[in-house]
């Protein structure tokens, strides 16, 4: 981040010096100090605090804050405030609340409540951002700026009235005439031609299926009104405090945000991520996330901006982070090429909606586990200041483009089990289990770099990224491609033909018939090398035309029909997934496909459960180990200079269970 003048890495959280007497703040700045905190994140429910009332702005409670912390070696990451609008702005407009699909205007009393489209927002939103960048921008302490709070959380969509002009203003612009946006809506069906641009309405509920077109455009529209709110905020930072990087923080796997349009305007990408602890697939699905988060950024360092030192309030069960697993997940960030960790948040609050979340200093202070746990995460970031700057390299490519997520959710498909998350957790699984790197990428990556493309479930592509797919397999490239792939065109038209209309020819088969499977329900496959396994969610009727099966439905009304193919295209190969395969069967299917495209993993003679990447600089590689077993086990590690960690003893480092180690393997002859 801007200004540090040695590498560094981040460690810090949300402060919220409003929320406590000023008495308080000189001991928080001294114990960031002893936890060797680097920055903290001010100010995201601030803006009551800082405009008490229209025109009226208060900030010397901000500036005594941003001095202390100044003047304490603290950074601030300051947030324009604007996520949580004050009560007497809602006042002065109570239309500027959030409607939902069914008309329900939301109520003020929690957060996030405005319509992006309000122009009574946006013009308070700016304001307010006009005067934090001039008052702050040269403050010594601002180290990065942090636009709004986690856009489109609560509120992906708004369906007032101003969000209904604002979308008719959107088709304007996007399809310039009546007729065009017609034939994109296949008004057609059900009579709903529309002759006046004001008939257009947000998809309100309804008596029935919603034109999909429409849906799918409300959600293009709905992503786009929060970007504007975004650029209008950053463009003022920018303009103020040219140099001092922009962020807003990214909330992982949600619908809200085409997160690749927004990441091009990200200075650093940012997340906050709150895996559950409970959930046994807590590790797999937040390294997908981080993923994501570093693939959206370029492979460029990137932040992690919030998560709960241990448990969260706001699931319906709340459970703590077992011992170790606060810093093991900390290090899975880095290991993933964050270069830093904070956390929601500083100081456990004592009244409102979050008094139950855990944070860095808890309701018992440092007399507490927890704030061991926080000083100890400290020194590790303090000790691995020299991998700041490094990165991640993944031969691997998994494709996820919001459009096609939004289109499979759409209404009236042949099955709602294509939970994109979940099918895309189901393929990165067994590659994260064996310590692959995989960047997560949207339409219009360059491919060429990757030795092995995954692409699921891309039922709805446009002609480009059809090319792109084509043309990577053409070209050498190993492509695996799953069922309900390139079926529609970008308004969630069929495409002509046999199914699957983008890619019959790529993968050398046609689909005759889907027949999806009832929620839980498996079938049995078996493999032409022998292998028996089972299938959930989907099976469909597949005839080749010139690829070969390599696992075949054994039961019901597809037996002996292929479930899975391979096929030769140009001088790369693709291999399709009629059905989504269990673990045992999938496992050994990438396994293959990976070593045919010459992917390897960081380390090899890993035991399970042990997570390992590179990360490099100039130095050459920083290997990370992270052990998610609770219990210790042996790890076969090459020559090394051990960074953070036990020395390894005849090169086998034991590592306990939840630990961590950071190596820099050395040349040896
Ligand atoms: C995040 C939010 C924080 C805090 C946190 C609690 O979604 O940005 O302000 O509410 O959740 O887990």
């Amino acid at each position: 981040m801007s200004g540090s003048p040695t590498p560094r890495l981040i460690f810090g959280g949300d402060y919220n010096p409003e929320q406590w007497d000023a008495s308080l703040w000189p001991q928080d700045v001294r114990l960031m100090g002893e936890a060797g905190i680097t920055t903290v994140t001010v100010g995201v429910f601030a803006w009551a605090a800082l405009q008490p009332q229209p025109g009226r702005y208060d900030f010397a409670w901000l500036d005594t804050a941003l001095d202390l912390l100044h003047a304490g070696g603290i950074r601030a990451c300051l947030a324009t405030a604007t996520a949580s609008p004050p009560a007497w702005l809602v006042q002065a407009h109570p239309d500027m609340l959030p409607v939902a699909p069914d008309g329900r205007r939301l109520g003020p009393g929690s957060r996030q409540h405005y319509c992006p489209s309000h122009p009574a927002y946006r013009t308070a939103a700016r304001a307010l951002t006009q005067q934090i960048a001039h008052r702050y921008g040269q403050h010594p302490a601002v180290e990065l700026w942090h636009v709004n709070n986690e856009y489109g959380c609560h509120v992906q969509q708004c369906y007032c009235e101003v969000s209904a002009a604002a979308f008719r203003q959107w088709t304007q612009e996007r399809y310039g005439d009546l007729e065009s946006l017609n034939r994109a809506w296949t008004t057609t069906f059900w009579g709903q031609h529309l002759s006046d641009w004001e008939q257009i309405q947000p998809p309100r509920t309804a008596p029935t299926t919603l034109n999909p077109a429409l849906v799918l455009d409300y959600r293009r529209f709905s992503s786009d009104a929060l970007l504007e709110c975004f650029l209008a905020e950053a463009a003022i930072l920018r303009e103020v405090s040219p140099g001092i990087p922009v962020t807003t923080n990214f909330v992982g796997l949600v619908e809200a945000l085409d997160q690749h349009t927004w990441a091009r305007h990200q200075d650093v990408v940012s997340l906050d991520s709150y895996p559950d602890p409970l959930d046994a697939e807590a590790a797999a699905r937040q390294a997908l996330t981080f993923d994501l988060t570093r693939s959206l950024g370029g492979g460029k360092p990137w932040l992690l901006m919030e998560q709960a030192p241990s448990a969260v309030n706001w699931r319906p069960v709340n459970a703590p982070k077992p011992e170790g697993v606060m810093r093991l997940w900390s290090h899975q960030a880095l290991a993933r090429g964050a270069d830093g960790v904070m956390f929601f948040q500083f100081r456990q609050s004592i009244g409102g909606a979050e008094k139950w979340h855990s944070a860095l200093v808890p309701h018992a202070g440092t007399s507490s586990r927890a704030w061991q746990d926080t000083v100890r995460l400290g020194a590790d970031l303090g000790r691995l200041a020299e991998v700041a700057g490094s990165t991640l390299t993944a031969d691997i490519a998994l494709v996820l483009d919001w459009n096609n997520w939004w289109a499979l959710g759409l209404d009236a498909r042949p099955s709602s089990e294509i939970d994109l998350p979940e099918r895309l957790l189901d393929l990165y699984r067994p590659l994260w289990e064996a310590n692959l790197a995989v960047d997560v990428v949207g339409p219009g990556t360059d491919l060429s770099p990757y030795r092995m493309v995954i692409a699921p479930h891309l039922y709805l592509i446009d002609e480009g990224h059809v090319t792109e797919l084509h043309r990577y397999v053409e070209d050498g490239g190993h492509l695996v491609m799953t069922y309900f792939s390139g079926l529609v065109d970008p308004h969630d038209r069929v495409r002509p033909g046999a199914y699957p209309g983008a890619f019959r020819d790529l993968l050398g088969l046609q689909v005759e018939e889907f027949w999806p499977l009832s929620s839980g329900a498996e079938v049995a496959l078996e493999g032409q090398d022998g292998r028996v396994g089972t299938a959930g969610v989907w099976s469909e009727e597949i005839t080749s035309r010139g690829a070969k099966t390599l696992v075949t439905f054994a039961e019901g009304p597809l037996a002996g029909k292929p479930a899975v193919l391979r096929h030769t295209h140009g001088t790369g190969t693709v291999t399709y997934l009629g059905c989504s395969p269990d673990p045992q069967t999938l496992r050994p299917l990438l396994a293959e496909a990976a070593q045919t495209a010459g992917v390897h993993p960081a380390l090899t003679d890993v035991p399970e459960g042990v997570e390992v990447t590179a990360r490099t600089d100039q130095q050459g590689q920083v290997l990370f180990l992270l052990n998610h077993n609770d219990h210790a086990v042996p790890v076969p590690v090459p020559a090394s200079r051990v960074v953070l960690g036990d020395e390894p003893d005849a090169g086998i480092l034991t590592l306990a269970a939840h630990d961590v180690a950071v190596l820099r393997p050395v040349a040896t002859r």
